[in-house]
C-alpha cells in the first residue's frame, strides 16, 4: 500500500460535486473559484479530505464522467490556475484533494477515441472494444447502465464498440498496455502537481471477461448476459465487475503509480462481495485504501429489478448488510462510509425524516454512521440536512440517468408516468444535484444567475448560513462528530459487534478496542422506542458521549429513545 503521511484513517472526507457547490462568475454553474471561496467553510467542518467529483474537459453527456481530456480543466469550471490556486487553499489548510480518476472510459469526443473509430488500422483503435456483428446485430445482449444496448455501431469500421454507460462514454480497452501506460501517466500528472490520491469511477469493471478460442482461430469474445425480463436490472454489470485481470492491473497500477507517491485511494465498485472488497483493500495483497460498496444502498429496492424498484426499508436488511461489511473487513481491509453522493438521493429524505424530525434524524444518521469502523464520505450539504426534490414534469431534471429511464419506461414500457415520477422523487440522481443552499437569498446564494438546476424549495430554513450561527445545527454535530474520531482510538480500530439484529426500529452496536467499549443506539422511527435493557449491556454507569438529545433528557428517560434520537454511552 502507498505510504501516506498522517493517520488518515482519522479523517473524515468530503464529497464536492463542483457544477452544484458554488458559482463565482454568475453563469449559473458551480466552479473553481468558488469552491476555493468556502475552503474556510471545510476547515471549519474539520474535514481532511476532499474528494472532487470531475473537473477535466469534457463535452457533459454524463457531467464531467466522460473527459474529454484529463490534463485540462472544464472551461465552465475555470483554468488551470484557479485549478492550482484551490489546490493550494486545501493544502494550506491541511485538506488532502482526492481527485476524481475516471478511467473505465472517457468521451467519445477525446482524440483517442476520435483516432480510434477512423479506420480498423487507426494506432488508437485498439485503445477501446471493438466487435464485429454477429448475424448482423450486437455482439451481446448487454444493456447499458443508462438504458439501451451497451454496443452502438461504428460506421467508418463496420463494428459495435462497447459502452457501459451512454454511448457517449466508450470503454477504454485495459488489455492494452499502450492503455494502461497512459493512464499511469495521467495520474503522475495529477499526482506531481500536488493532489492527494484518487476516487476510481467504477474501477472494478475495468477487466472485461474475454473468451478465448483455445485453438487461437478465432477472436476473443465476451459472453452473452442472462435474460432478465422486466424491472431496469443491468445484468451486464454483474458480467464485468471483478473481471480476471482486474487484481493484475490494479497490482502494476500500484508498482507503476501509487507505490511512489503520498496518497489515498477508494474504488468505486459496483456489485462487489466483501470477499473482493478484501483482495482489493489488504494491506499486503491489494492495490487501493478502500472501495465504495452498494450493498446498502440496495436494501429499498426490490432484489433483481434495481434502483428504481421501490421497496420499504426494513430495518434488519440495512443492519445486516452494514454489520457484515464491518466485521468481514475488521483487520483485513479499510470500510469507506456513506449514507449519500451524486448517485444516491439524500439520506434523509431515504432513511430518515424530512419533515419535523429533519434536523434530529439528520443527526442520528450521522451519528450511525460516524461511530463505525471506516472513513466517512459526507456529500455536500448532507452536513446541512439537504432533502430530495420532487418536481412533478420530468423536464425538471437533467441527469441523462434520469430522463433515459423515464424515456424507456413511459414510452417503450408503457409505465404509468405518475408511478415512474414517483420512483424519480425516491431515486432520482438530481437529488443529490441540486444546488447547494448556502443562504436564505435568491437562488439560495449559489449563484447570482441562473442556476443549472432547479434550487431545492426549502432553502429559506435549510441554509448554510442559519446552520454556523445555530450551535445545535447539524452542521455543528458532524463538526463533533469528526473531532471525536480523532480523540478516540476506539472509533478507529475498535471491534464492531452489531446488537440486537432483528429489532425493526432500533439499530444498536458497540464498538471495543481493549478495555473501552462504546454503545451506539439509534432509533430509526418517528415513535418513541422502550430499550429492551436485558438484551443490552449495562447503561447504568455508563458516561454519555455524544447524543442528538440534550442531556437532561437522557436523564430524564434512561431507558426510552424518543422519536429518531441517538445515543452513544462510553461503558465502564
Ligand atoms: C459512477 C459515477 O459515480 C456516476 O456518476 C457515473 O455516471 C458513472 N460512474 C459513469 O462514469
Amino acid at each position: 500500500m502507498p505510504v501516506v503521511s498522517t493517520d488518515w484513517r482519522q479523517q473524515v472526507a468530503y464529497q464536492i460535486y463542483p457544477r452544484s457547490f458554488a458559482d463565482s462568475n454568475g453563469d449559473g454553474i458551480g466552479d473553481l473559484p468558488g469552491i476555493t471561496a468556502k475552503l474556510d467553510y471545510l476547515e471549519a467542518l474539520g474535514v481532511g479530505i476532499v474528494w472532487l467529483s470531475p473537473v477535466y474537459d469534457s463535452p457533459n453527456d454524463d457531467n464531467g464522467y466522460d473527459i474529454r481530456d484529463y490534463r485540462r480543466i472544464m472551461k465552465e469550471f475555470g483554468t488551470m490556475a484557479d485549478f492550482d490556486q484551490m489546490l493550494a487553499g486545501m493544502k494550506a489548510r491541511g485538506i488532502r484533494l482526492m481527485m476524481d480518476l475516471v478511467v473505465n472510459h472517457t468521451s467519445d469526443e477525446h482524440e483517442w477515441f476520435k483516432q480510434a473509430r477512423s479506420s480498423r488500422d487507426n494506432p488508437y483503435h485498439d485503445f477501446y472494444i471493438w466487435q464485429d456483428p454477429v448475424e448482423g446485430r450486437e455482439p451481446t445482449n448487454w444493456e447499458a447502465a443508462f438504458n439501451g444496448s451497451a454496443w452502438t455501431f461504428n460506421e467508418a469500421t463496420g463494428e459495435y464498440y462497447l459502452h457501459m454507460f451512454s454511448k457517449k462514454q466508450p470503454d477504454l480497452n485495459w488489455e492494452n498496455p499502450k492503455v494502461r501506460q497512459e493512464v499511469y501517466a495521467l495520474m503522475h500528472f495529477w499526482l506531481t502537481k500536488g493532489v492527494g490520491g484518487f476516487r476510481m469511477d467504477v474501477i472494478n469493471m475495468i477487466s472485461k471477461p474475454w473468451q478465448l478460442d483455445p485453438t487461437g482461430q478465432s477472436l476473443p469474445r465476451l459472453p452473452d448476459a442472462p435474460v432478465v425480463q422486466d424491472g431496469f436490472l443491468q445484468p451486464a454489470f454483474e458480467m464485468v465487475t471483478h473481471g480476471p485481470r482486474l487484481m493484475d492491473f490494479m497490482h502494476e497500477m500500484r508498482r507503476e503509480v501509487l507505490d511512489h507517491y503520498d496518497c489515498i485511494t477508494v474504488g468505486e465498485s459496483p456489485c462487489a462481495t466483501v470477499e473482493q472488497a478484501q483482495a482489493i483493500t489488504d494491506a499486503e495483497t491489494g492495490a487501493l485504501n478502500m472501495v465504495f460498496q452498494f450493498e446498502h444502498m440496495d436494501v429499498d429496492s426490490q432484489p433483481g429489478k434495481g434502483k428504481w424498484a421501490l421497496k420499504p426499508l426494513h430495518l434488519p436488511d440495512l443492519k445486516a448488510s452494514l454489520s457484515h461489511w464491518q466485521t468481514a473487513l475488521h483487520g483485513k481491509g479499510w470500510n469507506s462510509l456513506y449514507w449519500c453522493n451524486h448517485d444516491q438521493p439524500r439520506a434523509i429524505s431515504r432513511f430518515g425524516d424530512d419533515g419535523v424530525f429533519r434536523v434530529r434524524s439528520g443527526k442520528m444518521l450521522a451519528t450511525c454512521l460516524h461511530m463505525m469502523q471506516g472513513t466517512p464520505f459526507i456529500y455536500q450539504g448532507e452536513e446541512l440536512g439537504m432533502t430530495n426534490v420532487k418536481w412533478h414534469h420530468i423536464d425538471a431534471y437533467q441527469d441523462i440517468e434520469t430522463r433515459n429511464m423515464f424515456h424507456v419506461a413511459v414510452t417503450q414500457k408503457r409505465q404509468n408516468p405518475e408511478q415512474v415520477m414517483k420512483a424519480i422523487h425516491a431515486k432520482g440522481r438530481d437529488n443529490a444535484r441540486t444546488p447547494m443552499q448556502w443562504t436564505g437569498d435568491a437562488q439560495a446564494g449559489f449563484t447570482t444567475g441562473q442556476p443549472w438546476l432547479a434550487v431545492n424549495d426549502n432553502f429559506a430554513e435549510v441554509n448554510a448560513a442559519q446552520a454556523l450561527s445555530d450551535e445545535d445545527s447539524l452542521f455543528h454535530y458532524y463538526r463533533q462528530l469528526i473531532a471525536l474520531r480523532k480523540t478516540w482510538p476506539v472509533l478507529i480500530d475498535g471491534q464492531f459487534e452489531l446488537l440486537l439484529p432483528k429489532h425493526t426500529t432500533l439499530f444498536a452496536y458497540t464498538r471495543q478496542m481493549a478495555s473501552v467499549r462504546l454503545l451506539v443506539l439509534c432509533n430509526f422511527s418517528s415513535q418513541f422506542q422502550g430499550l429492551p435493557l436485558k438484551q443490552l449491556p449495562d447503561i447504568s454507569k455508563a458516561t454519555p458521549l455524544i447524543g442528538n438529545l440534550p442531556l437532561e433528557e437522557w436523564h430524564l428517560a434512561p431507558d426510552t429513545l424518543a422519536a429518531w434520537e441517538a445515543r452513544v454511552y462510553v461503558l465502564s
